[in-house]
């Protein structure tokens, strides 16, 4: 079988964990956790990290961090996973959704000014399977209407936007170390902001805004949250961002060979890379168009039948129950790509071979 995307382990991971349970430095304090911080602060080119359970919790804690609730509206695309719009919801606040592009199928940021009301606090961009959002565009909105700009770079961590690493552009960037992302701890999160301030917030209200008396008491001058990621968990995410540029190297080489072997597939149509993007091809995906012989569906039932692991792009969130009563602007992209989008096997180790045998069956059903 080829799977759609495993994790990578092969660096120091058994040592750094071993060392967390021979030191008994389990939980969340050590210097594993400080030590994750630091690096990843300064492979992203942050100012201030803060790490968390996941990244979930670090999009939450970044609403959290800059105030917003009840009666605040945040703009999101509705191609995305569900967690950045859950997070609004668990704030209090209001999703309103936004279009997609066809070529990057991240949100449509000249689509975004049309949403603006005097509620919105937010922009939301989610930088969807690796492509960055064109953030230059997304700022400037940001700076006429005085918003603030919260990343989901969940799914684009190492990838850049006119050099800049995706969730360091806006106020705050939140990114995911779940399984099968590009480096992993299990479960787990990053905060990012090139503020202190926010930052240092941030990290205080993911310790439940615990601050120790002289007496060693708990005192807590606000509500909190326990955001915070253990020890163990932080030593294995250390080893993982050793490796990093490694696996977006592959990442990108992967890509690149399947976009040379798709490029002529009637029918097939291969993600776009603006000019300014630097795409980490967290995973790499198509489009199946309509001179194609078969449907998206079809197409990824004969995948399966030859061993390979596919998965169609995210449904629209804003026809799901939760959320089919909020605002939402033309969403015709976004309709079209989720019904034709597919994401490819993208692992790290995936092999020339591997690619291949995926390509082949793709050339094999083309007309
Ligand atoms: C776009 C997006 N946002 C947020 C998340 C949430 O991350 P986590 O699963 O670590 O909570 C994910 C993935 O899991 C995601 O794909």
């Amino acid at each position: 079988m080829i799977p759609l995307c495993i994790p990578e382990i092969r660096g120091n991971e058994w040592k750094y964990v071993k060392d967390c349970i021979d030191t008994s430095w389990v939980s969340s304090v050590g210097s594993y956790v400080d030590l994750f911080e630091e690096k990843f602060a300064e492979y992203v080119n942050g100012q201030k990290a803060v790490v968390t359970m996941n990244g979930t919790a670090a999009l939450q804690l970044a609403l959290v961090t800059l105030g917003i609730g009840e009666e605040d509206e945040v703009i999101v695309p509705s191609m995305t996973f569900i967690s950045p719009i859950n997070t609004i919801k668990y704030v209090g606040a209001t999703p309103v959704f936004c279009d997609c592009c066809r070529d990057t199928f991240v949100m449509d940021a000249e689509k975004i000014e049309e949403l603006i009301t005097p509620k919105t606090k937010v922009i939301m961009p989610v930088h969807i399977y690796g492509h960055p959002v064109d953030m230059d565009k997304v700022m400037e909105i940001a700076a006429k209407y005085n918003l603030y700009v919260i990343e989901d770079a969940t799914e684009s961590l190492g990838s850049t936007y006119k050099g800049r690493m995706t969730g360091t552009i806006g106020h705050i960037g939140a990114y995911s170390f779940n399984g099968n992302k590009l480096i992993t701890t299990g479960a787990g999160g990053m905060l990012v902001t090139n503020d202190l301030e926010l930052g240092n917030r941030a990290k205080y209200l993911s310790n439940q805004t615990k601050t120790i008396l002289d007496n060693k008491g708990c005192y807590h001058e606000e509500m909190g949250y326990n955001f915070r990621m253990p020890n163990l968990l932080a030593a294995f995410g250390v080893a993982q961002l050793e490796n990093i540029v490694e696996y977006i190297k592959a990442k990108r080489k992967n890509a690149a060979y399947y976009n040379e072997l798709l490029k002529d597939i009637k029918g097939i149509t291969l993600s776009g890379e603006r000019e300014w993007a630097e795409n980490c091809y967290w995973l790499y995906s198509i489009l199946v168009e309509d001179d194609y012989r078969l449907s998206r569906d079809e197409l990824m039932a004969k995948l399966e039948e030859e061993g390979i692991q596919t998965r169609p792009f995210f449904m629209a969130v804003h026809e799901m129950p939760p959320y089919k009563e909020c605002k939402h602007g033309n969403m015709s992209v976004t309709k079209e790509l989720c019904s034709r989008g597919i994401n490819l096997p993208s692992s790290v180790s995936l092999t020339k071979e591997q690619i291949e045998t995926v390509c082949n069956v793709i050339k094999k059903y083309s007309k």
